[in-house]
Formats: structure tokens, C-alpha cells, sequence
């Protein structure tokens, strides 16, 4: 027997609560795993709430990510006692996810926990930290090189975006921090290594197809309107990396900085992101993260906490990352 977060469905709408299951309800797979973390990303927050269409049936253990030990494997690749790491795969969504004290799983979809970081570090960078990773890699395979201008971060003070500062800062980039919460957050965005604090209003007038050249780069994860005047204001030659939807799915923008600017706009995925490129990324991120980021931007929560925080996270009040416990 063991706990887990089980989303039904009644009326249409979204009902969480804390069950007691049995192992032979998991869902096939092949590496049966004790999960010792999970964590609570905006995906989580729609898919818990139900204001998102993330989970495909019901009933769903949510969690797009987690951290654990093989209890179980009959794939040659995991033995017990390994500690490993997932993020995305559609599980959580599609597939029993982490909010579980276990979880069985396809070993295609592990990473085995890089060597040197603690499984709650793994789940404080978790699938908010691998996306900032991509993205920020995006930008430097794209010639975005540090003294080369600012690079802007949007939705800052969010998983992604707070991972996002720390890294670019850390590889010598000059980081521009976009934030709706620019009081409330501005002094930890500073301490993470952003060396200008703007306010999201500023992103949020309608963009002119092309504006004063500010930016070298970007990193995105607001989309809609905020995405389109940062691509009106990136320099000849530089590029953004979309990787999100806090403020919208639309993209009211034109051709212009594409066809005039040379501007690129790159496209990052985290979930079916393939393994070879995936474990590069978890490297490089226990290469980069400094300690003091897990002390900073991360909290610490338990299962029946998630339902009050998944709300928070899909209404932009949290910040950094959230870390939950089974
Ligand atoms: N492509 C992928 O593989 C992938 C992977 C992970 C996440 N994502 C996406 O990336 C985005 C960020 O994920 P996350 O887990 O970091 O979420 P998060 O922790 O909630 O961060 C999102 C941040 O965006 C800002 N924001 C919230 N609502 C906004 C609005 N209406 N308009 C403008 N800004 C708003 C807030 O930052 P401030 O208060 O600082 O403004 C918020 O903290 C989400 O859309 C998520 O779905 C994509």
C-alpha cells in the first residue's frame, strides 16, 4: 500500500484528494520506483486546478517530475537501489506521474541522478530547471555570447525564469529580469544574478513591429504580448528562446524582426527532449547551479499542501521552485 494524489473527475470539474493505493493499480512500465521527491511545476498547477486540459484520463497521480530509487527493474539499464530522475514524457499527465510515495515507469524516460547532486536538488531544478538549461544552451548554439549586450529573462521570479537568471548570470551573461513582482521579488532576482530589475507593464503595451534595439537575447516564458515586444526590441543577429505560456498561447507579432533584424526565434521543449541531449543538460546543470540557488529560490512542501499551492503557481504567486515530499 502506499499514498498518493489522485485526480478524479465529477461535473467536470477537477477534484484532488490523498488515496491509500495498491501497487498492482500503477500503470505498466518497467522500472518500479520509491519516489523520495516530486515537484510543482505551472503544468502541475493547471493539470491539479483543472483550469488546464493537461490530464488525458482520469483518474490521474499527477506530477510531471520526480526523483526516486528502483525498487524493481527488468530493463538491464536500472538495478535496484539506483537513484534516478525524470521529468516530462507526458507522465503526470497521461501516465501516473510523482505525486505517489511509488511509481512505475517506462526506464526510455529516466536519467540516472547525475553524481554529485542530492535527489532534492534534482527536484529543485526539476522540469523548470532542464527547460531553462535548454534554453539557455538554445541561445549559446545560437552565437549569443556573454558581452555581447543584456539578456532579457521573462516570468523571472518562476521556475523556469528564476533557473533561467541563475544560469546566464553564471556564465557571465549581463541579465535583464522581467517580473510582475518587481517589490516582492526584485532583492532575490538580484541576489540570483540579474543586474536589472524591469516591470512586466512595460511588456505589456501592444509592441510596434519593430522597437529600439535592446536585446541580445532572450529567454521566454510568458509568450502572447510580453513575447512579442521583446521580439520587436532584440538585436540584429540575436535571438529568443520561447519556451512558455504564463501570459498566453497567442503571439501577437509580425515578420519584421525576423526579415529586417536577422532575429531568431527558438523553439524549447523539455518533455520528449531525447536522452543523449537531456543528460547534457542535468550535467551542466550540476556544473553551473551554485549552492546558494537551492537555498534561495526553492520551498519544501507536503502532499496535502499541493492542492493550495498548485492554485498560487497557476495564478503567478509563487516564486522560485516548489519541492514536495510524498
Ligand atoms: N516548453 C517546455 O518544455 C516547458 C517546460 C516547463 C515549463 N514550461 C512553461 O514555461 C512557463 C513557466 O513555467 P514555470 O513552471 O516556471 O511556471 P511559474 O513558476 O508559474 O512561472 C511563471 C512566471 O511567469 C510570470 N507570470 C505569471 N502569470 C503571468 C501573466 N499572466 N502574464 C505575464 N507573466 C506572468 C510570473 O513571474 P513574475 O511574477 O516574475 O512576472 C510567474 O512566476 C509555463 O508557461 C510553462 O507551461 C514549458
Amino acid at each position: 500500500m502506499f499514498k498518493a494524489l489522485v485526480l478524479e473527475q465529477e461535473d467536470k470539474k477537477t477534484l484532488a484528494s490523498i488515496q491509500t493505493l495498491e501497487e498492482s493499480q500503477l500503470p505498466e512500465g518497467d522500472v518500479l520506483v520509491e519516489v523520495d521527491y516530486t515537484s510543482l511545476n505551472y503544468k502541475d498547477g493547471l493539470a491539479i486546478t483543472g483550469k488546464g486540459k493537461i490530464v488525458r484520463q482520469f483518474p490521474m497521480v499527477p506530477g510531471i517530475d520526480l526523483v526516486g530509487r528502483v525498487l524493481e527493474s527488468s530493463d538491464n539499464r536500472y538495478q535496484a537501489g539506483d537513484e534516478v530522475v525524470l521529468t516530462g514524457w507526458g507522465v503526470g499527465e497521461g501516465h501516473w506521474g510523482g505525486m505517489a510515495e511509488k511509481a512505475r515507469l517506462k526506464a526510455d524516460w529516466l536519467v540516472p541522478l547525475p553524481k554529485g547532486l542530492e535527489a532534492i536538488n534534482a527536484m529543485k531544478i526539476g522540469t523548470a530547471g532542464l527547460t531553462a538549461m535548454l534554453c539557455v544552451q538554445a541561445l549559446v548554439d545560437a552565437g549569443v555570447k556573454p558581452g555581447a549586450g543584456e539578456v532579457l529573462v521573462t516570468g523571472a521570479s518562476g521556475g523556469v525564469g528564476s533557473v533561467a537568471v541563475t544560469l546566464l548570470s553564471k556564465l557571465g551573461y549581463d541579465v535583464a529580469a522581467v517580473t510582475g513582482r518587481v517589490e516582492e521579488n526584485g532583492p532575490l532576482l538580484k541576489a540570483l544574478g540579474a543586474s536589472r530589475i524591469i516591470d512586466r507593464t512595460e511588456f505589456e503595451e501592444p509592441a510596434r513591429p519593430l522597437e529600439k534595439q535592446i536585446w541580445a537575447g532572450a529567454v521566454d516564458t510568458v509568450g502572447s504580448k510580453v513575447l512579442a515586444k521583446v521580439l520587436a526590441q532584440v538585436d540584429y543577429n540575436g535571438a529568443v528562446a520561447a519556451c512558455g505560456l504564463a501570459g498566453g498561447f497567442d503571439l501577437p507579432t509580425t515578420v519584421m524582426p525576423f526579415i529586417l533584424r536577422n532575429v531568431s526565434l527558438l523553439g524549447v521543449d523539455s518533455v520528449s527532449c531525447p536522452f543523449d541531449k537531456r543528460q547534457k543538460a542535468w550535467a551542466k546543470l550540476v556544473e553551473l547551479l551554485p549552492a546558494s540557488y537551492f537555498e534561495q529560490a526553492c520551498q519544501l512542501i507536503s502532499l496535502d499542501q499541493v492542492a493550495e499551492f498548485a492554485e498560487a503557481i497557476t495564478c503567478g504567486k509563487v516564486t522560485g521552485r516548489v519541492v514536495i515530499k510524498p
